[in-house]
């Protein structure tokens, strides 16, 4: 593989070892050697035990739970890498945490994502490489290249491998991820549906309609983040209340905090699959109804295109 910026190296921050491996041995290069760890009080401390000056360094770190150690590793790598004399650094993102944070949701809040470009930019991140951001205008918020990759492709190979697409109806799970259901939807030629959560009066419980006639049909949930799995679950009850006949999920980022994974294996959703762009728990890998799609072919593509400096949004076309 030709890399127009210095020889290619890979430094795998802690947040998923398996991914880095992936990316590597997808790439056939090895993870450049460095050292990650805690001091006694919990600061981090990095060393890059090779030369890395004038190489085209590539940081694969999603800033999954612990979000904010993550995100410092992130930093501190940089930082290391900065100071021996990287030629270019791109931070490989795949899961861009505190995305959902992306605006003033109330008077006085924050708009953590814009901070954390900030901080992403200023330790001497080049480039950020990252999938299915939350929202798309995240990549306004650094002032450097930003590529965000899609897992849609993988996604669709997937369903239409499993499915009888006659059949199948692509639902978002609320208002706000309608754009991302439709992009699918229209990938794989098939129907769209809404699930439209609403409180009428304050103090009443939410009323989950929704928008399409889905009796009949397998319907397949849409989403880039599965969390507290609350969402999913919730909109799965409505379909089925509404006549579907079955209820599958795809979704890109599987956070999975706390107790999903248990909640998602008793809820009535037939599948959960989400890639390993975060790196599965113990409970999220014994869930009988959820899979991972790996997502490490897709992100050593990109990172070898951007190394020989060829497109990667033609990965997507
Ligand atoms: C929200 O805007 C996101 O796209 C997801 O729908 C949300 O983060 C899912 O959260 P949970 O699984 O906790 O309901």
């Amino acid at each position: 593989m030709s890399a127009k910026n210095g020889s290619i190296k890979l430094v795998a921050g802690n947040s998923n070892p398996a991914l880095a491996a992936g990316i590597a041995a997808e790439l056939g290069l090895p993870l450049t050697k460095a050292v990650v760890r805690r001091f006694a009080d919990m600061e981090i401390f990095v060393e890059i035990q090779e030369n890395v000056r004038g190489s085209d360094v590539f940081i694969i770190q999603s800033t999954s739970y612990p979000a904010n150690d993550l995100l410092m590793e992130l930093l501190i790598i940089t930082d290391a890498l900065r100071r021996a004399s990287a030629r270019r650094i791109t931070a490989v993102v795949p899961y861009f945490g505190y995305a959902r944070q992306d605006r003033k949701s109330g008077s006085r809040t924050p708009i953590s994502a814009k901070l954390v470009a900030n901080l992403i930019t200023h330790a001497g991140v080049d480039r950020v490489m990252t999938l299915d951001l939350h929202a798309g205008q995240i990549q306004g918020f650094f002032d450097i290249p930003t590529d965000n990759l899609y897992a849609a492709p993988l996604m669709v190979r997937d369903i239409k491998d499993r499915f009888d697409l006659s059949n199948v109806m692509v639902v978002s799970p609320d208002v706000g991820g309608v754009a991302r259901a439709r992009g699918l939807a229209k990938r794989i030629n098939t129907p769209l549906a809404i699930v439209d959560k609403r409180r009428e009066r304050p103090g009443e419980s939410e009323v989950m309609n929704v928008i399409g006639d889905v009796s009949g049909h397998t319907c397949i949930l849409i989403d880039d983040i599965v969390d507290s799995g609350g969402t999913l679950v919730n909109a799965a009850d409505a379909l089925l209340k509404y006549g579907a006949k079955e209820v599958y999920a795809y979704i890109t980022h599987g956070v999975l905090s706390g107790g999903a994974a248990t909640r998602i294996t008793s809820s009535r959703l037939k599948e959960l699959v989400i890639t390993d762009s975060i790196m599965p728990t113990e409970a999220v890998r014994n869930a009988p109804n959820i899979r991972a799609l790996p997502i490490a072919p897709l992100i050593a593509e990109a990172i070898g295109r951007t190394a020989a400096e060829e497109s990667v949004s033609s990965l997507f076309d």
